[in-house]
């Protein structure tokens, strides 16, 4: 962490999660966030949106959805536009996960549309981009990160990057119980922050808060978010239980 970037500690809730139990756990959660050092934020499904708005209106909790599509409206049958979003009260949008990638054919070329159709919207677009284990052994990690990041937000101009957050989240490490090692996740988180630095200048580069996603649970979160490049998390599982998560929000000091 940083004094001079914002520190973001987002949930991302999946496809987990009724009307009724978001309302229940983002009651629970919100006590945890009254006094928080850090953004928090909870990405809920988005049936949950208007309840979770409706339940943080007023309190330190930032509502995000998990994903937009890059038109402004029209015949998309099932797809959801950031003007919606917007109108909701929803701040944030995460662009890009692996698993939108994985199994909804998500490619760069759209996340880099959608990162428009968020920052058009005002709404805070969170990328996230990471490697696979294959990717990690054949040594070509570094190539496939800057290649998210060259095109994800090629079309993203200096001004509007200081509105952008980045998640590194590697593949091998979501769900899996296997985290990064502090050392692993700075490495990257650095290497992300250079390439931004090559794109958009360095003092947006440092003005650009980059997440550590996968596996960040209430015991490992300290140590990863004391490292000077990782500006926060964006945590899946331990999101849905208030009591890990208040405990990671607790440390982002
Ligand atoms: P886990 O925290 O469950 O590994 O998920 C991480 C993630 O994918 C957050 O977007």
């Amino acid at each position: 962490m940083n004094s001079k970037r914002k520190t973001i500690i987002a949930g991302n809730w999946k496809m987990n999660k009724t009307c009724k139990e978001a309302e229940a756990l983002l009651g629970e959660v919100l006590p945890k966030a009254s006094d928080a050092a850090c953004e928090v934020v909870v990405c809920t499904p988005y049936v949950d949106l208007p309840v979770a708005c409706r339940v943080a209106e007023g309190s330190k909790v930032k509502v995000g959805a998990q994903n937009l599509h890059f038109k402004a409206s029209g015949a998309y049958t099932g797809e959801i536009s950031a003007a919606m979003l917007q109108e909701l009260g929803v701040s944030y949008v995460i662009i890009g996960h692996s698993e939108r990638r994985e199994y909804f054919a998500e490619t760069d070329a759209t996340v880099s549309l959608k990162i428009g159709a968020a920052l058009e919207a005002g709404l805070v677009p969170i990328l996230c981009v990471g490697e696979s284990l294959e990717q990690r052994e054949q040594g070509i990690m570094s190539e496939h990160i800057r290649t998210q990041i060259k095109i994800d937000l090629a079309n993203v101009s200096a001004a509007d990057m200081g509105k952008v957050v980045v998640a590194y989240e590697p593949i091998w490490a979501i769900g899996t119980g296997k985290t990064a090692t502090s050392a692993q996740a700075q490495e990257v988180c650095k290497l992300i922050r250079d390439t931004l630095a090559e794109l958009f200048g360095a003092d947006t580069a440092e003005s650009v808060s980059i997440l550590y996603g996968g596996s960040m649970n209430a015991k490992n979160a300290a140590e990863l978010l004391s490292q000077p490049d990782i500006d926060g998390g964006l945590i899946g599982g331990a999101s849905l239980k208030a009591d890990d998560f208040g405990q990671i929000i607790a440390a982002a000091k």
